[in-house]
């Protein structure tokens, strides 16, 4: 589905992160994404970081569409398309112990996951002015949380994966949610797989349609807009693609690691 609708807010999260949110009278599910546009920039996917009437897409500022999505207010018009892609697998009322890491702009997609089931939360950022906005939700919603940074500012001095072994000595978790930079998520799906921990995470590949029709998002032989963008680990395994390379925006393949 692709509507124009109104701007409700635009906050601002930190220095360089917005939130912008619009109410949309249709369903979406925690960890769907949705191709935003406004007049001037190219339409660009981004995570729906609330999932009710009320939906909202938080993202960072990091090149032209960002921008000029940074500079709308509300009352001002985007056109949104989807919601797309599959969202989290979970059950609000299993007894599951969850475990959700989320990594930068990565910590945004899983605020609509906590508030839906019970799980404890790990925050992670390069700075503390990453984490902070997001601590007085996880105080809120999640059973335990956790900071850690970079730069050591707030919380654990080191990463989201360093953070999570730690905390994993003392904790037991039936199942990991993870979302963030990819570099984290290939630790971490490293180390779960290692001391046999289900989990899921968000991947990202650059997008055109959106929606499975044009091929610029795979990953193996994963369209990431549809077959994704949340894969569980034993998908992840037959994905060699994943943590190693990506795709030029010409489709492609830069090898990174070996
Ligand atoms: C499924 C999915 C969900 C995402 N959710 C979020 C989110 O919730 N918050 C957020 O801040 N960012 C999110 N992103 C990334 C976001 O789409 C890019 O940050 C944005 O497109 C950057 O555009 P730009 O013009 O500002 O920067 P540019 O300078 O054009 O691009 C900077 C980098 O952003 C990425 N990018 C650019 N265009 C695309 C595209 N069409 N598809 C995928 N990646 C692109 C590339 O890695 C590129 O190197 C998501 C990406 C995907 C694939
Ligand atoms: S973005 Fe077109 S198939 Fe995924």
């Amino acid at each position: 589905m692709s509507e124009i609708l109104m701007i409700k807010d635009c906050k601002k999260i930190n220095s360089n992160t917005r939130r912008i949110t619009f109410e949309w009278d249709v369903e979406a599910k925690p960890g769907q994404f949705v191709m935003v546009w406004a007049p001037g920039m190219e339409e660009i996917p981004l995570s729906l970081s609330g999932v009710k009437h009320e939906k909202s897409v938080t993202f960072k500022i990091i090149g032209p569409d960002t921008e000029k999505l940074a500079q709308l207010n509300s009352g001002d018009r985007i056109q949104i398309r989807g919601p797309y892609g599959r969202g989290y697998t979970y059950d609000q009322n299993d007894k599951k112990n969850i475990l959700l890491v989320g990594g930068g702009i990565g910590i945004a997609p899983l605020i609509p996951l906590m508030k839906a089931r019970s799980a404890d939360i790990v925050l992670a950022g390069r700075t503390a002015e990453e984490v902070e906005p997001y601590i007085p939700t996880a105080k809120n919603f999640a059973m335990k949380h956790w900071e850690s940074t970079d730069d050591g500012s707030l919380g654990f001095h080191g990463n989201a994966v360093d953070l999570v072994k730690e905390i994993m000595k003392d904790e037991r978790y039936d199942e990991v949610v993870a979302c963030g930079p990819e570099i984290m998520l290939y630790f971490l799906h490293q180390y779960l797989n290692k001391v046999h921990v289900e989990h899921q995470m968000s991947l990202e590949r650059h997008m055109k349609c959106g929606c499975g029709v044009c091929g610029a998002c795979m990953m193996d032989d994963k369209r990431v807009c549809k077959d994704g963008p949340v894969f569980n680990n034993y998908e992840i395994d037959l994905m060699p693609e994943f943590g190693t390379s990506k795709r030029g925006i010409d489709g492609s393949l830069i090898v990174f690691r070996k």
